[in-house]
């Protein structure tokens, strides 16, 4: 039988001071996944069951709100989450050719995690860099004016 995730005590006490911010469970749901991500280094299924079970929600609509938001780390990204922008200043700055690159290069279709666990890709709403488009994210790095050769360049150093 699986072993159910469950957070610490110390992550319990924590949600337990969380709730008193808020008028209702529900409306704590946000720092609840962050805990979960804290507890077990992302979110995937069974942490929404974790976060559902606390606030008394379902894990559908926890995962829909999961899903939502690309700030989570979920157990699926690589040690390097490349995050493409694919909103418009960046589309017509050519960032859906940098996706493509990328896609070739590693040999992954967005959405998925190279075989070594390294890199995963991700195409995503605006990065709020438009007037340096296009743009990416890598972790908590910001790379903008892309060019093939700089996207080259940046996974190059990170080999
Ligand atoms: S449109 Fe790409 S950063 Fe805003």
């Amino acid at each position: 039988m699986n072993q159910v995730k469950q957070l610490s005590k110390e992550r319990l006490e924590e949600f337990e001071e969380i709730l008193t911010h808020f008028p209702n469970k529900k409306a704590a749901l946000l720092p609840t996944l962050r805990l979960v991500e804290e507890e077990f280094g992302y979110v995937d299924t069974e942490g929404c069951r974790v976060a559902a079970k606390l606030l008394d929600l379902s894990p559908a609509y926890v995962y829909g709100v999961l899903t939502f938001y690309t700030h989570y780390k979920r157990e699926w990204h690589g040690k390097y989450r490349i995050m493409v922008c694919g909103t418009l200043m960046c589309a017509i700055s050519k960032s859906l050719e940098i996706v493509a690159h990328l896609k070739n290069k590693l040999g992954i279709e967005v959405g998925e995690r190279t075989a070594d666990g390294k890199f995963s890709l991700e195409k995503v709403e605006c990065l709020a860099s438009c007037g340096t488009a296009p743009a990416m994210q890598i972790n908590d790095d910001y790379y903008e004016n892309l060019t093939i050769q700089k996207v080259d360049e940046i996974l190059e150093s990170l080999k």
